[in-house]
């Protein structure tokens, strides 16, 4: 397909389920045309199926991200689909040692939680940035924690201080550090880079206890990727308010 799409088009990692399925939903509630990425081809399609049954423009992409030819296949099929990518959301990752401490930590781990929580969001935005910054607007949404604010984990009056998760936390935090070093890479263009956290969000990975839904965790991240020319860039966020990192 050589002509442009009408619409913005946004990709969401890790959509088929949790919070990156409600952001895809969200994203195309405004009008978007969201391809959601999903390592099971099966689970993908299922989930895009799920959103056009209700009205929504939404493509399954397989796309694991810490496999490379998935990543590498990317460029490709946004540029023949659709002649453009405005919006990326990095949102797929793994929490994987919730209670362990740092000295009980698997090294395999580790490196298992960076492969995808960091390496992975890294080649993703490699990978599609020269897409993005054809875009007029494009917007570059990572998906964080609290767990990642170095300021919480040392702040005796968080109640995410005492959470023990190392691989998890150093992974969000190494995230923070990747939206910092973009937004200043692109700090003279129109793209804007972002990290946020959902807060804590009743997903498969935050647990059934707690507090937030799907729809009220999305709504910072989504209004990230759909902000304005005026908007921030290299910020991290909670509520739409900036939160130290
Ligand atoms: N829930 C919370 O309280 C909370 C709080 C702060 C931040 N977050 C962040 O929010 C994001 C989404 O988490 P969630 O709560 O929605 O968890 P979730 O329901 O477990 O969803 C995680 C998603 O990431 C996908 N994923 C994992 N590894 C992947 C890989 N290698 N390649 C592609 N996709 C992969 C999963 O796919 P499969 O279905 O194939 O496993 C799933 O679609 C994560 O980055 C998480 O760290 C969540």
């Amino acid at each position: 397909m050589n002509t442009r799409h009408d619409a913005q088009v946004a990709l969401v990692t890790g959509a088929n389920k949790g919070l990156g399925f409600e952001i895809s939903r969200q994203l195309a509630q405004q009008g978007i045309t969201v391809v959601m990425g999903a390592r099971s081809e099966e689970r993908g399609s299922s989930a895009a199926e799920q959103l056009r049954q209700e009205d929504l423009d939404t493509y399954p992409v397989k796309l694991d991200v810490t496999n490379s030819a998935d990543i590498e296949a990317l460029p490709r099929f946004f540029q023949e689909k659709f002649g453009r990518l405005d919006i990326l959301v990095n949102n797929a990752g793994v929490l994987l040692d919730w209670g362990v401490k740092p000295s009980d930590l698997d090294i395999d781990i580790l490196r298992q939680t960076f492969e995808t929580n960091v390496f992975g969001a890294f080649a993703v935005t490699k990978a599609v940035l020269p897409l993005i910054r054809e875009s007029e607007a494009g917007r570059i949404v990572n998906v964080s924690s609290h767990l990642g604010s170095l300021t919480d984990t040392l702040d005796a009056n968080s109640s995410y201080y005492d959470f023990l998760g190392m691989a998890y936390q150093a992974s969000k935090s190494a995230l923070n550090a990747l939206t910092v070093q973009f937004s200043k890479e692109l700090t003279d263009t129109p793209i804007k880079v972002n990290a946020a956290t959902p807060g804590w969000v009743k997903t498969d990975l935050g647990s059934a206890e707690a507090d937030l839904t799907p729809e009220e965790g999305a709504d910072t991240l989504v209004w990230l990727a759909t902000l304005t020319a005026d908007g921030p860039t290299g910020g991290f966020f909670i509520e739409r308010k900036t939160h130290p990192w």
